[in-house]
């Protein structure tokens, strides 16, 4: 059964691990990443960006998939499917399609209209019993071709947008989406304690979890993150086992044509992708 992550996360925040929000793409990646998180034992957030929910044909034939796969694979496992960056509109499609969880990014609004749009989120998801994340401070690099500026979120907005109910927050430290720049100074902790100082135990999230190094995550951990987004090492492992096995010319021979054969690199390239997170983000067993 789909849950949203409200008790997901303040169980992770209590015992001191954090839950991965692995996104989504097609069936084989969900069900790599199901399967993964059921053999682990450990809890886990489907993550859907509005283009990829556009490209598996929409919010609704998402949700019937995740389903589907939840009774047919007896995953016993708490799973949340979870909106990624969502706009405002993308938010309402995704309550009415059936997610268990929503991410509204108003980081790009003043203030003011982020405290707006989000406030009346809060009293939705409240309605409907689905989880609320929302973001200050923009993550930096691409998302769906939004480039946001990687800036650190100011911990005074941070309680602003905490203190309206939301569940969960990301907060800009200095992270950023896709592969981080050879020159990256890394996580700014200084900035995340000063938002835990003012938000408390609310269950902190760490986007662009590619390229951070283990010891950074850890100590994010240590300091209030209890979801961390990985996105990008999914796609490069699947991309690079599917290119292997391409080149290598099995597409071409016997019954290399096959779909079913063809992604299959890709499919355990992700489950070794999210074993090797779970185990770093210390939710294996957590389930
Ligand atoms: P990466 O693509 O850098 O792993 O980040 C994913 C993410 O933060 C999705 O919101």
């Amino acid at each position: 059964m789909l849950v949203n992550v409200k008790d997901m996360l303040q169980k992770a925040r209590k015992e001191g691990y954090a839950v991965g929000q692995f996104n989504i793409n097609n069936l084989e990646w969900t069900k790599a990443i199901l399967q993964t998180a059921e053999e682990l034992k450990s809890p886990v957030i489907l993550g859907v960006s509005e283009g990829a929910g556009k490209y598996m044909c929409g919010f609704k034939t998402v949700v019937g998939m995740v389903n589907g796969m939840l009774e047919e694979m007896k995953i016993t496992v708490p799973v949340a499917i979870h909106l990624d960056h969502g706009t405002y509109d993308g938010c309402l499609k995704c309550v009415e399609a059936g997610f268990s969880s929503i991410m509204f990014d108003g980081s790009h609004y003043p203030i003011e209209e982020n405290i707006a749009k989000t406030t009346e989120l809060v009293k939705l998801c409240a309605e409907k019993g689905l989880s609320l994340e929302a973001e200050v401070g923009a993550i930096g690099g691409e998302e769906d071709g939004v480039v946001g500026m990687g800036e650190c979120a100011d911990p005074n907005e941070c309680k602003m947008i905490a203190d309206l109910g939301v569940d969960i927050l990301a907060a800009g430290i200095g992270n950023i989406h896709g592969k981080y720049p050879a020159n990256w100074p890394g996580l700014r902790f200084d900035v995340l304690e000063a938002v835990k100082e003012k938000v408390g135990d609310m269950p902190l999230v760490l986007h662009g979890g590619t390229g951070i190094p283990d010891d950074m995550i850890k100590k994010a951990i240590s300091l209030g993150v209890a979801k961390i987004n990985v996105n990008t090492e999914c796609q490069l492992s699947f991309a690079a086992a599917t290119r292997k096995y391409i080149e290598a010319g099995k597409d071409l021979e016997g019954k290399g044509f096959d779909p079913r054969k063809l992604l299959l690199p890709g499919f355990e390239a992700i489950k070794e992708t999210v074993k090797t997170k779970m185990e770093l983000f210390g939710s294996v067993g957590k389930a």
